[in-house]
Order: structure tokens, then sequence, then C-alpha cells
């Protein structure tokens, strides 16, 4: 049966103190709203409408570049009023609907999965679980025969309920028709004067279906409210990450140290030193090795590269197998074919350097001259003196050398050797004359 899923994110987010809404705050570099899209695409929820307030122009804009259809809640009186303001967007649609909090960043799709699988059962369902701390999450009530009965939020709980451990994770599943019916029923008399969407299990009781219940582990649902909490869900995104490319077969010394993004891919057998922090986009293949300090972002690594310390990809690099870059080299939009050696103190942007070309210290690529980028071909088994400027657009041959400290501005011819600096003269004594001349004023 297909799926459709309303994503809650019109609420003010006032905790996390921030002109930018809550959603599009990032974890591991992708906005929260982007993990709960994510999880949901990966569980088979095709269609995902996100509910937003009437000044969320750039949540809007962010879910249809996710593919994702929107809605206003024109005032924000509580998340069942804001599930009802998904109703037009879904008029269509008859299947399964998921209903779920934007502030889920750690959600999993097999979470989202479970919670589908206990629906199938009565025809709704609620996710769960049991926090170590319950703070305010609303609380859930079960009937002996272990369905809901029903939830009570925090500000309306007794003692003794505050006393339940099991909480409202926030992830609901329904039958689409009928959850919109219950969601128009919602009355908003409680402590909030707000319309919740935790009443919508008591609104099923009355039609006679009964609320199914799911479990999951705290970090998969932890909502992310404020800064700490952000915080808190970046390290929690960074150790699941560190633990499942440890099962995969990746070496890391020190797993604490090194930063993934949420789409980083690592083959087996890669080996990732102390301290190395990945942006968006990085892909790195089997048995390649990325030594301390170095800052990835956009880039591919393949096999048997060296990468770094102190080395800096940027997006465009394309590193070639057994490639090595090494301490304090920039590469940005440039392809480094097989077996290329850059490896210390080189500037490499919007080139192509062929296989087995060595690239001596301090070169640096001029490819920028204020307004356009131009391009620095340097053809395979090149030597590139040290502290040559490669002044764009510019072509070096296969097999040519420049020689050290040269300006090159013009294209270089296969195996030759190219020489465009100062003529070096000599002029004997003139070093003591001049010392001689000095201390003599000095007196
Ligand atoms: C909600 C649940 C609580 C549950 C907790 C799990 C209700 C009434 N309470 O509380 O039982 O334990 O989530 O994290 O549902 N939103 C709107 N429009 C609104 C209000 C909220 O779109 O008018 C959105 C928010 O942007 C957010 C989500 O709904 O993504 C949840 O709202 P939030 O204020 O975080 O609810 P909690 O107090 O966390
Ligand atoms: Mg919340």
């Amino acid at each position: 049966m297909s799926k459709a899923a309303i994503i809650l994110a019109a609420g003010a987010g006032t905790r996390m103190k921030s002109v930018l809404p809550k959603v599009l705050h990032k974890v591991a570099g992708l906005p929260l709203l982007g993990h709960v899209i994510g999880a949901l695409r990966a569980a088979g929820v095709d269609r995902i409408t996100v509910v937003t307030s009437p000044s969320g122009d750039s949540v809007r804009d962010y879910a249809r570049a996710m593919g994702c259809q929107s809605a206003i809640q024109h005032q924000q009186l509580g998340t069942g009023h804001a599930a009802a303001s998904a109703k037009d967007a879904l008029a269509d649609f008859d299947g399964t609907l998921v209903i779920v909090n934007g502030d889920m960043p750690l959600v999993t799709p097999a979470t989202i999965t479970e919670c589908l699988e206990a629906q199938t059962r009565t025809g709704l369902a609620l996710l769960t679980f049991e926090p170590a701390d319950a703070l305010q999450y609303g609380r859930v009530l079960l009937t002996p025969d272990g369905f809901l009965n029903r939830i009570v939020e925090y500000k309306d709980a007794s003692e003794s309920e505050r006393g339940v451990m099991l909480c409202n994770a926030g992830l609901y599943a329904a039958d689409a028709r009928k959850f919109f019916h219950w969601a128009s029923l919602l009355k908003n008399e409680n402590a909030q004067k707000e319309y919740y969407l935790t009443d919508v299990p008591a609104l099923a009781k009355m039609d006679g279906v009964k609320c199914a219940i799911a479990v999951a582990d705290e970090v998969s649902v932890m909502g992310v409210n404020s800064r700490v909490e952000l915080a808190d869900a970046e390290a929690r995104f960074q150790d699941r990450k560190r633990a499942a490319l440890l099962k995969d077969g990746v070496t890391m010394t020190a797993p604490g140290t090194v930063f993934f993004a949420h789409d980083t891919a690592i083959e087996n057998d890669v080996e990732i030193e102390p301290f190395v922090v990945f942006g968006a986009g990085v892909r790195v293949g089997s048995g390649a090795r990325i030594r301390s300090h170095s800052h990835l972002e956009g880039a591919s690594v393949a096999s048997g590269a060296i990468i770094g310390p102190f080395a800096r990809l940027r997006p465009g690099a394309k590193i070639g197998e057994g490639a090595h870059i090494g301490n304090f080299v920039e590469v940005k939009n440039t392809v480094i074919g097989a077996g290329a050696k850059a490896n210390h103190l080189t500037y490499l942007g919007d080139a192509t350097v062929g296989a087995g070309a060595n690239i001596g210290a301090g070169t640096i690529t001029c490819n920028y001259d204020g307004f356009t980028k131009a391009l620095t071909e340097i053809g395979a088994g090149a030597f590139i003196g040290s502290d040559t400027a490669l002044v764009a657009p510019v072509k070096i041959g296969d097999g040519a050398i420049t020689a050290a400290g040269s300006v090159i501005t013009q294209d270089v011819a296969a195996d030759a050797l190219a020489i465009a600096r100062g003529q070096q003269t000599e002029k004997a004594g003139w070093a003591k004359t001049f010392r001689d001349k000095k201390q003599r004023e000095k007196k």
C-alpha cells in the first residue's frame, strides 16, 4: 500500500534562540529536516508533506528542493492542529500515513518500519520509548492488554502519571482518511490550550480502533529543542557513524577524534589517523590512508592513495589510485592521476595532473584573476620544480620539466624543460665589502 508522511515543522523553536528555523539547524552537515526526510524515504514513504509556519519560506524552499510538498499552519495552535493543516495537501491520498516531529534527526528507517508494522495490527500505532530521564515528554498509559490507553502531556499529568517511564516519541502511523477525521474532532481543553496530536488515539478508541505500540531506543527518537540537545544529537550521530564504519572494516586509532558528514562513504581497509574532519560529499576507496589533521569536503580518494598529514581536499578534488597529497597541500576542483605526488606546501585549483606526475614543494596554480577561473593541465609524468607558479590557462606536456622557481605563463611541450626565472649573476667578494663598509659607518 502506498505510504505518505506529514512532518511537523511549524513550531517556533524558541529554545534554539536563532533566526534560523529549528529544523534547518544541521547535524553532520544536514538539516534536521533532511535527516527525517531521508529516514522516511528509506522506509518506503514516497510522498512527504512538511507543515511549516507562515514565515517558514526557507523551510518550504528546503522541502521543495528535497522533493517534498509543504503546507502552511497559519497559527501555531498545537501538534494536532499542525497535522490537520496537511489535509488539503493530501486530499487525494488514500493509504497509510506517518506523522512525525521534524526535530528527530536520529530517527532510523528501521524505527519507522516498526511503527508501520504495528499499525497494520489495528489501523493506528504510536512509537514509544523508555528514556533514562523522562523529562517533559508525554507519558504513555497502557491498557492491561498492552494497547494504548491514553497519552498525558507532562504539563497535564498528575504526580503518579509523571512517574510513568514509557514516553511518546512523536511518531504515529495511521490510515490517512481516518486520521484526518479524528484530527478534525480534536479539542484544546488542556493546560496549554492547544490541539494535541496526542489526543488522537483516544478519539480512535471511540471509533473502536485500538492504538498499537512500537518501542524505539532512546537515541533514535531524541528531539532537538535547544543548542545543548543539538550538540548532543551531533555527538550521538558521530558515535553511531564511527561504530558503523569500524564494523565495516575501517581502521581508526582514535575514532572519537574523527568527524564525519551524514553522507561520508568509506570502503573497508581504509585507515584514518586521529583528528580528521570529513565535510559533505566525500568518498574514500579501499586501502587509502587519511593521515592526521586533514580536512576533506566534496572529494573522492581512490584506493591506496595517501592524504596528509595536514592536507585539505576541497570540492571537486579527485585523487587517483595510489596518489600522494602531503602536508599543507590544498586541492580544489582538480583531478590527480594515479600515482601522482604533491607532497608539500602546494595549491592545485582547477587543474588536471596526469598519472605519475611530481608536483614540487611550493607549486601554485594561479587559477583566478579576480573575475574568472582558468585551467591548468599537467601531463602524465611531468615534473614541476619547486616553487613553480603556473599562470592559468596553461598546459604542461607529458614528461615535461619546469625549473624550480619558474613563473610559467606559456604552454610547455612534452618532454621539454621550461625555465622562467631571473638569470643568476655573482659578484665576487661583494658581501664582505658591504659588511666591512657598514661596520665602519656604525663606529
Ligand atoms: C511532543 C508531544 C509529546 C512527545 C514529544 C516527543 C504533543 C502535544 N506532545 O511534545 O507527547 O513526548 O513531542 O518529542 O504532541 N509543531 C507544529 N505546530 C505547532 C506545534 C508544534 O508544527 O503548533 C511541531 C514542531 O515544529 C515540532 C513538533 O511539532 O517539530 C513537536 O512540537 P514540540 O513543541 O517540539 O512538542 P514537544 O513539546 O516536544
Ligand atoms: Mg519537541
